[in-house]
C-alpha cells in the first residue's frame, strides 16, 4: 500500500522496472505509488505522466496516489484515477513539504467530500541537532508522533476517511482515529542494532528503541496494514554525513519474506498476514481482492518452508543495499499474477500488469457510458 518507485529524474535510485521486479521477487503483485516524486503528483499532467511511465515499465500491477496541497485540484485528480490522496506530509520528509494544520483541515474536507481516502504522514519535529540515529529519534520523537496523530484527528472536523502511514509506536497506534499502517523496518529493526552515525538507517519516522520495537509487535491485532514504505536511495547518497543523507529504507522485496519467516516461527498466523498485506489494503483502496474464489484476482506466491539469509546481491532494487543483511527470510520460489507465472526461481516472465484506478475514476467512467 506504500512504495516510492522513484523513476524520472530519480531513476538512479530506482525506476518502475527495477522497483516492480523487486516487488515481484518478494511476492508482491500490486504496488501503490506515493506522490512525492520530482515533480510531485499534484497536477493532472504530472499524474498522467506518472501513469504513462508505470504503464510502460511496471512488471507488476499498480495504483498511483495523488498529492494533496492547498492548490491541488483534488476533484479532478480523483476523476482521473488517483487511488487515494497522500501520503500527505504533516511533517516534512524526503521530497515532501509539510502542510499546516489549517490547510490540512481544508484539504481533508475536500477529500472527504469525494468519499476518498486521505493517507497521512504524521510526525512533529523538534528543532534539535540531528546528527545520528539517537538524535534523529529525539528530533522526530515517539511523543511527537502521537501528538501529531492527535492533531490530525482534531483537524479532521469533516470526518474524512483517514489512513495513518507508517506509525512507529504503540502510543501513535492507540491515538489514531482511522486505519493504521506499520512498516517492516519498525517491526524488525531498532536504532540500537546499528552504529549511531549509520545514515543507511535514517528514515522518517525514525527507528525507535528495542523496547518500543517489541511493544509494536504486541499491538499486532491493532495493525490494519503492513506496508513497506519502500524508499530507495543510492549507496552514494547514504554515505553522506548523517545530517545531509536522505531518509528512507528500501523494503518491498524483503517485507513478505521477513514476515513469512515469522509465520514459520509461529509468531504470526497466515490469515493475519494476508489480512494486513492484501485484504485490508485492497478494501481501503477499492482494489480487487486476490484469492482463490471465482472472480478473485488470481495473484499468489508459493513460499518454501525453509529460511535463507538476506543478502543485497540477490535483491532486485537498483539501490543495491538492504538494512536486513543476514536476517532470516523466506523468499517465494514462484509468483503468480492473474493466473500466470510471472516470476520463478529468479526469472521474470511476461505478464499483463494492470493499473487500478480509485473509484472516483470508475464513477466518472460509468457516468460517461
Ligand atoms: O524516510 C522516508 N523516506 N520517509 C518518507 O516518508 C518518505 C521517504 C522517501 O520518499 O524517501
Amino acid at each position: 500500500m506504500h512504495v516510492h518507485m522513484r523513476g524520472g529524474v530519480q531513476s538512479e535510485k530506482e525506476d518502475w522496472q527495477s522497483g516492480s521486479r523487486s516487488a515481484l521477487a518478494g511476492g508482491v503483485t500490486v504496488v501503490v505509488d506515493q506522490p512525492n516524486t520530482i515533480p510531485p503528483i499534484t497536477t493532472e499532467s504530472a499524474f498522467q505522466n506518472r501513469l504513462k511511465e508505470a504503464q510502460a515499465h511496471s512488471f507488476c500491477h499498480f495504483a498511483i496516489n495523488s498529492g494533496a496541497d492547498v492548490n491541488t485540484p483534488v476533484e479532478s485528480m480523483w476523476k482521473i484515477g488517483a487511488a487515494a490522496f497522500g501520503e500527505i506530509f504533516f511533517a516534512p520528509s524526503s521530497y515532501g513539504e509539510a502542510i499546516g494544520e489549517a490547510t490540512l483541515g481544508q484539504v481533508l474536507e475536500r477529500i472527504g467530500g469525494l468519499r476518498a481516502l486521505a493517507t497521512i504522514h504524521a510526525e512533529r519535529i523538534s528543532p534539535i541537532p540531528d546528527r545520528d540515529l539517537r538524535s534523529h529519534d529525539k528530533a522526530r520523537s515517539s511523543a511527537g508522533e502521537a501528538e501529531a496523530v492527535h492533531a490530525v484527528n482534531r483537524c479532521n472536523q469533516s470526518g474524512c476517511k483517514v489512513h495513518f502511514c507508517h506509525l512507529s509506536t504503540p502510543a501513535a497506534l492507540d491515538a489514531a482515529l482511522g486505519s493504521v499502517e506499520v512498516t517492516p523496518h519498525h517491526l524488525f529493526l531498532s536504532r540500537e542494532f546499528f552504529g549511531q552515525d549509520d545514515a543507511f538507517l535514517k528514515v522518517n519516522p525514525p527507528l525507535r528503541t528495542e523496547r518500543e520495537r517489541k511493544a509494536l509487535w504486541e499491538r499486532w491485532g491493532r495493525i490494519d496494514v503492513i506496508a513497506s514504505d519502500h524508499a530507495p536511495h543510492s549507496i552514494e547518497e547514504k554515505h553522506a554525513p548523517f545530517v545531509d543523507a536522505p531518509a528512507g529504507i528500501p523494503g518491498v522485496e524483503t517485507m513478505m519474506p521477513l514476515l513469512v519467516a515469522k509465520v514459520l516461527e509461529r509468531i504470526i498466523s497466515v490469515p493475519s498476514l494476508i489480512q494486513k498485506t492484501m485484504t485490508t489494503p485492497a478494501a481501503l483502496l477499492a482494489i480487487p481482492e486476490a484469492g482463490f474464489n471465482v472472480g478473485n484476482r488470481a495473484d499468489f506466491a508459493l513460499y518454501p518452508k525453509t529460511t535463507v539469509r538476506i543478502t543485497a546481491d540477490t535483491l532486485h532494487s537498483r539501490c543495491g543495499w538492504t538494512p536486513y543483511e543476514n536476517c532470516r527470510a523466506v523468499f517465494p520460489g514462484t509468483v503468480v499474477m492473474d493466473g500466470s507465472i510471472i516470476y520463478q526461481d529468479g526469472e521474470f516472465l511476461k505478464g499483463s500488469p494492470q493499473w487500478f484506478p480509485g473509484h472516483g475514476y470508475r464513477n466518472a467512467d460509468r457516468q460517461s457510458t
